[in-house]
């Protein structure tokens, strides 16, 4: 459930009509609630009530902005971290050190000092080398630093390729049958605390299956470290649990979710981290944007849209849907190509769908855009910086500006052998 619905015949988020955000801040802008961040929060953490020790770290990359931070940090989650920006960003939050996780195939040397430096509570191996190169770096500064070794289980998540990241030939992990040794290697690092597992196997998932059998996996890896005499107090199963992203959808609940959880890590005796991100952020958000043209089409009429594939990149990149609603349907429905304004054909959110019919200058929203939206876009075709609204009630905020092509191009040099 969440707080973007119609009263009336227009379009709220939560008290607050979009039609006034979009008059006062413009368009296109992304919409995010707070309420439906802070619902989602809790209906995760609720899923999970049968695991003791539960440890919740939301994967921030979905949506770094430092408003929705606050609001998952109010809600008791840590954060999962993937660049010494997104540490930077979780602790400006509002998230304690001790509650950060640091995940990410390339940490650099950089990376891992600051994150020891600011006492994260863990970092999540990726190769034996950067075990090696944070085990040094921790003992000179005469710390132990809290590490997890994180597995490739090879198992085939069922989703997008590109957001599928536990298959053998996948960057992410170390292939699960050289885990008992390299962990044993690893242990005697005397600057590191090596504690336990970590897997992630994508994202979207919208099948419990592959995480079961991923889990099913880890269990018998904890067992088998156990039997060499490993102290293993904590593991990490990472996020990745699916949305419904088209009106239908039904992927498994939190709660579908947590009962599979529980009932596999049953009797494994650790402190169990969750990094869920999209489930979190994905329907706590729109992208808001105003029709500039209905351009007509040989096949079907092109709605050109003010946002572009800069601004929510996900259906360019991998074909992702996203729900397109008008702010003030009429009721009338045609079938329409939805497109930006960028110079390319990849600029295309939906061909051949039916939506609500829109005219220039009518309002409307893209779905599902609060996870990997506004922080993925870009400012392609030297178009601005998306802003991005935080409502709570009947009132909103601007929690990141729009940020303008001459600020951008502020930041530019001429070399004074081309200025003269
Ligand atoms: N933990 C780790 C180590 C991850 O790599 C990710 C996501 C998560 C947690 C959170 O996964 P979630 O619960 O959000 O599925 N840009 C893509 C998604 C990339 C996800 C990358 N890793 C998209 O727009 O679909």
């Amino acid at each position: 459930m969440d707080h973007f619905q119609l009263r009336d015949g227009e379009m709220f988020a939560e008290d607050v009509p979009l039609a006034r955000i979009a008059d006062q801040v413009g368009t296109p802008v992304y919409v995010y609630s707070r309420a439906t961040f802070a619902r989602h929060a809790d209906v995760f953490r609720e899923g999970l009530r049968d695991i003791p020790r539960l440890h919740l770290a939301y994967a921030i990359k979905a949506n770094p902005n430092l408003a929705v931070l606050r609001v998952m940090a109010d809600a008791g989650y840590g954060a999962d971290v993937v660049s010494g920006g997104e540490m930077a960003r979780a602790m400006a939050g509002g998230v304690p050190a001790s509650g950060i996780v640091f995940s990410g195939v390339g940490k650099t040397p950089d990376e891992l000092i600051k994150g020891l430096e600011a006492g994260i509570g863990q970092f999540n191996l990726e190769l034996e080398e950067e075990g090696r190169v944070l085990g040094a770096l921790a003992a000179a500064r005469g710390l132990r630093a809290n590490a997890v070794l994180r597995v490739n289980p090879d198992v085939d998540a069922g989703t997008h390729a590109k957001i599928s990241t536990g298959k053998a030939e996948n960057k992410f992990g170390i292939p699960i049958d050289q885990a008992v040794a390299m962990f044993g290697r690893l242990a005697a690092e005397p600057g590191l605390n090596l504690r336990g597992i970590a897997i992630h196997i994508g994202s979207q998932l919208t099948d419990l299956a592959p995480l079961e059998a991923a889990y099913t996996r880890i269990g018998r890896l904890v067992a088998e470290l156990r039997a060499q005499g490993h102290a293993i107090t904590h593991v990490d199963l990472g996020g990745g649990l699916g949305v419904p992203y088209r009106p239908g959808d039904n992927p498994p609940s939190p709660a579908q979710f947590g009962a599979m959880a529980a009932r596999v890590t049953n009797g494994w005796d650790v402190d169990l981290m969750f990094e869920p991100g999209r489930v979190i952020a994905a329907n706590a958000g729109v992208l808001l944007t105003r029709v500039i043209w209905v351009k007509p089409g040989v096949v079907h009429p092109y709605v050109i849209v003010d946002a572009a594939m800069n601004d929510l990149t996900r259906p360019a990149l991998y074909d992702a849907y996203h729900h397109f609603e008008a702010v003030r349907p009429s009721g009338e429905r045609m079938t329409a190509n939805i497109a930006g304004p960028v110079c390319e054909t990849g600029d295309t959110f939906a061909m051949a769908r039916e939506i609500d019919v829109v005219a220039s200058g009518d309002l409307a929203i893209f779905r599902s855009a609060g996870a990997y939206g506004a922080t993925m876009a870009s400012t392609y075709n030297s178009r601005a910086l998306v802003p991005e609204v935080m409502v709570d009630g009947d009132r909103f905020a601007v929690v990141a500006d729009r940020i303008s092509p001459e600020t951008i191009m502020a930041a530019e040099r001429l070399p004074e052998w081309l200025a003269a």
